[in-house]
């Protein structure tokens, strides 16, 4: 596994976080809400987040960073270099003790994302891959599924905080995809989800409204695994502006693109 100077220190960030997320889970911590139903936030989240900034400052001062809980530090002009965080991605699962959740790093540079780390610390799932280079969990090669036939295939999504409001026909799209008697799992965590599809647990994957820190990294694995990602009308992903995404193996995507979007079906 090649990894360049961008994908060791993100992967030095994630592993410190985890450890931070790790010991914390078991604890007594203070949980917050943000707007949106069920939009919550942790100490963890913003210790995590912390840690990590503090890394990547140190060893690149002059990148520009994104952080869900921080926002956006030290901009300077288009073509620089990015670094994209989400210090906890999961956290509703976390507030409520379930271990499913992860640190999530991207890089990007001029709007291609060049480096992707996905940490779940509580299994020690360690998900990198670097432009050009491959993906790897645990130091193993990822690969997409090979799984054509959509009945057969295993599937994740996610829905908005503000789901009850059905944005974009969320849930009526769910219904149809859940009607053809497809497995779809909701593990709510964005990161985890594009990271699985990478590893060939999942087949496919859609969600719509999601954040640049909650897709950056896994979007280089799913694309480094051999996987495809566009958003729900096929074109590909400008990830600063799409609002919506499906990643696949691939071999699923046209299914997933005409089947997202059977709008006579919808409510
Ligand atoms: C959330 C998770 C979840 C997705 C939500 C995200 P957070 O991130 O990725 O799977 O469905 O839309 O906001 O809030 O736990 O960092
Ligand atoms: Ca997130
Ligand atoms: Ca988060």
């Amino acid at each position: 596994m090649e990894n360049s100077p961008f994908t060791v220190i993100a992967v030095q960030a994630a592993l410190e976080a985890g450890e931070i997320l790790r010991r914390g889970f078991s604890t007594e911590f203070r949980i917050e809400s943000k707007p949106g139903i069920h939009n919550l936030v942790t100490e963890y989240d913003n210790a995590a987040e912390q840690s990590i900034i503090s890394t990547i400052l140190t060893h690149f001062p002059t990148h520009s960073i994104l952080a869900e809980e921080s926002g956006e530090q030290h901009k300077k002009k288009d073509a620089e270099v990015v670094w994209i965080i989400d210090p906890l991605d999961g956290t509703v699962n976390f507030a409520h003790r379930i271990p499913l959740f992860s640190i999530s790093i991207g890089v990007v540079i001029n709007g291609i994302v060049q480096t992707g780390v996905v940490y779940n610390p509580m299994v020690h799932e360690l998900f990198i891959a670097t432009k050009g280079k491959g993906a790897y969990l645990n130091g193993v090669k990822l690969h997409v599924s090979s799984i054509a036939d959509a009945i057969k295939a295993f599937m994740v999504t996610g829905f908005p905080y503000n789901v009850n409001t059905n944005p974009l026909h969320c849930i009526d799209r769910f219904a149809q995809m859940q009607a053809k008697g497809i497995p779809i799992r909701r593990l709510g965590s964005a990161a985890l989800d594009l990271a699985y599809v990478a590893a060939g647990r999942f087949d496919a994957f859609w969600e719509l409204n999601l954040n640049l820190w909650d897709i950056a990294a896994g979007i280089l694995l799913v694309e480094e695994a051999g996987g495809m990602i566009t958003s729900y009308d096929g074109s590909p992903l400008a990830i600063y502006s799409d609002k919506t995404l499906v990643a696949t193996n691939g071999l699923l995507h046209r299914f997933m693109i005409e089947h997202l979007n059977q709008k006579e079906l919808w409510c």
